[in-house]
């Protein structure tokens, strides 16, 4: 079985406490007080909770040679325990962006947005998985499923971020957005 398909399951029980769900754009989610992840092994055929998103982790689009070594050098490990804060920011792109080849989006994400040059110099230590819902199916309610864990200190550095991403030509295209802030549930 794959393991690379994670369900996000919100709703009253799971190792996470939803901090704060903010809609950034288009459609809210459900409220849900806490959320668990399982992988393709342990999902629930019929899981109890207010909203499921699934999405599989797959080959990257956009990464050249010298950024995948930078990256992998800088990349921590999900599930450390001083990372107590998550962000599970689901975002759905338009037609416009699925409509374009794959040169012209590698040239918006890229050349005129930035993005892996912007992650890297806010916060070049993030634990992160990219989930593609499209991969799926085209009825997911999102594209992407983006995970990040960091430590509560480095929550100012982390929205900083997100807020320099939102302002680049890439979120244009982006027309729904949910972004939701978890903290580990101690028992
Ligand atoms: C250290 C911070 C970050 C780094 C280094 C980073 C890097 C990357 C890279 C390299 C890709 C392309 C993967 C591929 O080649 O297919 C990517 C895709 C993506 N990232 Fe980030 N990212 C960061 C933070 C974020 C944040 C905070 C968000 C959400 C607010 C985000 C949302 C996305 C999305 C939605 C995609 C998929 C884009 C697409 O395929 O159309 N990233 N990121």
């Amino acid at each position: 079985m794959s393991t690379r398909l994670f369900s996000f399951m919100g709703g009253d029980t799971g190792p996470w406490r939803v901090a704060e769900m903010r809609v950034i754009a288009g459609e809210p989610l459900p409220a849900a007080s806490r959320l668990e992840i399982a992988s393709s092994s342990e999902i629930p055929s019929d899981p109890q909770a207010a909203w499921v998103l699934r999405g599989i982790t797959s080959n990257e689009r956009y990464v050249v040679r010298e950024e995948r070594s930078q990256i992998v050098a800088k990349l921590l490990g999900l599930g450390r325990p001083e990372a107590t804060c998550a962000a599970l920011i689901a975002i759905r792109k338009n037609e416009a962006w699925w409509a374009l080849t794959q040169d012209e989006r590698l040239s918006i994400f890229k050349e005129q947005s930035h993005h892996t040059k912007i992650g890297l110099q806010y916060f070049p230590e993030l634990a992160r998985r990219l989930h593609h819902c499209r991969d799926l199916s085209e009825n997911e309610p999102f594209d992407f499923l983006t995970w990040f864990e960091y430590e509560p200190t480095q929550e100012a550095a982390f929205n900083k971020l997100v807020a320099e991403l939102r302002a680049i030509e890439e979120w244009k295209y982006v027309e729904r957005e949910v972004d939701i802030r978890l903290v580990r549930y101690e028992t």
